[in-house]
């Protein structure tokens, strides 16, 4: 709803496909990208393949009382994440409490109300969570309840074995066949048909006051941005203060001080920071070059949607520098389906080959392309040699790469102590790769790191060459400023400070509970009783990696016994001690604050550890009260569902 320009159009799904002649809407609800791109991805094939007069829709851009008139002739493809515990996506939020509602009342009051709807579904969710897929799987099932009919299997996507690509194409192609069937369509030789048209703009030069060269929006162009701030409008907010906790070697972490105030961006301890990063130099320029894009980087173009449905990603006109720098995630896995759809602009009839058996041969892909983390530019460098690939249309680009995502931080801080700074704790990404010289490189960490460079003037800033633009669009961001919004969480201390809480968080897991634990001693402080506060937390070793080893002390000194700070170092001695360990001989303390009503939270790595603490929790309960451990497991389900047990986990 941010983006003012919607107003104006229908939110009505059936009417605005008459409108525009489709008869195949590919809705989406999508977090973090993914499953926008796999709508978009799914739009296109159907089109390009079968000849479907396909959209793809945000979910919250429609109204869903009329999909009661949705034409038996058309289809609608559902593309579902589940967000963290089991929840639907920010933009999925009012379809899905509309269609999994106990009477979801439609236009007309036909029986069954969705009889007409033919479906397609597919999820992406994380086996590592507890409610897999319940996303797809819950609307399935309400979409069916009501009548619709659910063509081919719903697929599920799972991003915890890292197959979420590979478990999309296998979903699909049997798909395809009984949609076809289903819908009478007849395949075709896919012919690649841009979706957005490219116009070089000569009356403009990139210094032109009208060019956008990466800000966010007209206000941000204009220098007049005004809140609210949110997903569609970063505030850009100075950087108060930026250190580092510690540094080994290749490994650092960051502690920033983000300043809001003047933004009337507020937060609440425990929520999200979204931090809007910049790609790196070097990535761009890699990007720019296969593409044959350097000698135009700063040509001046206006991009157009050729289908009304679709939308630019980015405002216009910009420059391809502008575009592959602040709005593409270039940097990102390479998808084996957008491989083979370049292969056609292969520069040499070798390349085109190696393109196509990339594209169909998932194991090849896998050896060649996935193990060595290569992103899109280092794909095509590789197959290509020296030639550019610059018969590929910039509109496959904009096509096949997601727009740039903000990453979440949990906030370090606490609102009491704090409300007009933000504090985050974020470890900079930097990964070996078997048989590749360079290290993998976030791009948002590194982005922050460079500021902190910069702005404490290090002396020997950006060893790696990476060379980001710190400055930002026009150099406005000087200063040090980043761009970011608050994202309001459930993960929160109890109302009540009496009441005691056990923290469970290794690593930047402690992120928010650093929140906490500053937040209690505050309330100490100012006199009001503080229940038992016990905090677990892990690293490798106590003079490496502990992160706000002195600050625990004061808060020691405020809270006194009703802080207890317990660590787990797993590379001191010969044996590895995680938090789960430590927390298994707390076992009789910990069974008794939960009797006593304790809060527990566990944060940081869902793959592995939070997994594990749950079922160590499960055992301790079950020992402790002597009761079957299937007892201990039901218990801490009941504790999620009270939200007793809270998780702020990320993988
Ligand atoms: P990215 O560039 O996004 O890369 C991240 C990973 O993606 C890489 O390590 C790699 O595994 C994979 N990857 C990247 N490129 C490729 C490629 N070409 N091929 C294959 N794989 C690739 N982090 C913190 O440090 N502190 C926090 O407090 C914190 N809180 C969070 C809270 C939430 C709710 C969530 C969802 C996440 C949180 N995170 C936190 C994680 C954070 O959001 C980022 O994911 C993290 O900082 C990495 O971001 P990046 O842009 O530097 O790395
Ligand atoms: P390790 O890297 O030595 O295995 C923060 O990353 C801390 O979490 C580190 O001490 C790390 O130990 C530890 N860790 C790794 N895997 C874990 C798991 N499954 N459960 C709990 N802690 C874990």
């Amino acid at each position: 709803a941010a983006n003012g320009n919607k107003a104006a159009k229908t939110r009505n799904i059936v009417e605005k496909m008459d409108e525009t002649g489709k008869n195949c809407v590919v809705f989406y609800g999508s977090q973090t990208g993914t499953a926008e791109d796999y709508a978009s991805r799914l739009a296109k094939e159907g089109k390009s393949r079968f000849g479907l007069e396909t959209m793809v829709a945000d979910l919250e851009d429609y109204e869903y009382e009329n999909l009661d008139t949705f034409p038996e002739d058309k289809v609608a493809v559902f593309v579902l994440a589940t967000y963290g515990e089991g929840e639907p996506t920010d933009n999925a939020v009012d379809f899905y409490e509309f269609i999994t509602g106990d009477e979801p009342t439609f236009s007309e009051s036909s029986e069954p109300p969705l009889g007409n709807l033919k479906f397609v579904a597919f999820g992406l969710g994380n086996n590592t969570y507890e409610h897999y897929n319940s996303m797809v799987r819950n609307v399935t099932k309400a979409l069916e309840k009501l009548g619709a009919v659910k063509i081919g299997a719903a697929g599920e996507g799972d991003d915890g074995a890292g197959t979420m690509e590979e478990d999309f194409l296998a979903w699909k192609d049997p798909m395809w066949t009984a949609l076809a069937e289903k819908m009478g369509l007849e395949e075709r030789e896919a012919v690649y048909e841009p979706v957005f048209g490219i116009t070089e703009k000569e009356e403009f030069t990139k210094d032109s006051p009208e060019v956008y060269l990466g800000e966010p929006n007209k206000m941000h162009l204009e220098g007049t941005s005004k809140g609210p701030y949110n997903a569609h409008n970063p505030y850009i907010a100075p950087i108060a203060e930026s250190r580092e906790i510690f540094t080994v070697k290749d490994r650092n972490c960051l502690h920033l001080e983000i300043d809001i105030s003047g933004s009337n961006l507020s937060y609440q301890t425990g929520d999200h920071i979204a931090v809007w990063p910049t790609n790196a130099g070097k990535e761009v320029d890699r990007f720019l070059a296969v593409a044959g894009l350097l000698p135009k980087r700063d040509a001046v173009i206006g991009v157009k949607a050729l289908d009304p449905t679709a939308k630019v990603p980015f405002p216009t006109p910009t420059t391809y520098d502008a575009i592959v720098r602040y709005h593409m995630e270039i940097c990102a896995p390479v998808s084996r389906q957008f491989v083979a759809t370049l292969a056609p602009f292969a520069p040499t009839d070798a390349a085109k080959a190696e393109m196509a058996k990339l594209g169909s041969d998932k194991d090849y892909f896998q050896e060649q392309i996935s193990k060595k983390y290569l992103n899109i530019a280092q794909t095509l460098e590789v197959i290509g040699g020296s030639e550019p690939w610059s018969a590929i249309p910039f509109s496959a680009f904009i096509e096949g790469l997601t727009k740039v995502q903000p990453r979440y931080y949990s906030i370090s801080s606490s609102s009491l102590v704090q409300k007009n700074k933000i504090s985050i704790t974020a470890v900079v990404e930097s990964m070996q790769i078997p048989g590749r010289t360079d290290a993998l490189k976030g791009v948002t960490t590194n982005y922050l790191l460079a500021l902190k460079q910069k702005q404490h003037g290090d002396p020997h800033p950006d060893p790696h060459g990476l060379t980001y633009d710190i400055t930002g669009p026009r150099n406005k961001y000087d200063g040090v400023h980043v761009p970011v919004h608050v994202r309001h969480s459930n993960f929160k201390l109890p109302s009540d400070p009496s009441k005691p809480i056990i923290m469970i968080g290794p690593g930047t897991g402690v992120a928010p509970f650093r929140g906490f634990v500053q937040e209690r001693a505050q309330q100490a402080k100012n006199g009001d009783e503080v229940g038992k506060t016990l905090l677990f937390f892990g690293c490798r070793k106590q003079t490496e990696d502990f992160l706000y080893s002195e600050e625990w002390k004061d808060y020691k000194e405020a809270l006194g016994d009703k802080f207890e700070l317990i660590t787990a170092f797993s590379r001191e001695g010969p044996k590895k001690v995680y938090v789960q360990h430590r927390l298994e001989e707390y076992a009789k303390e910990v069974n008794e604050l939960l009797q006593q009503k304790a809060y527990f939270y566990v944060c940081g790595d869902a793959a592995n550890m939070a997994r594990e603490v749950n079922i160590v929790l499960a055992k301790i309960i079950a020992e402790q009260r002597g009761v079957p451990e299937a007892k201990g497991e039901e218990v801490v389900k009941a504790m999620r569902s009270s939200s007793q047990y809270q998780e702020d986990v990320w993988s």
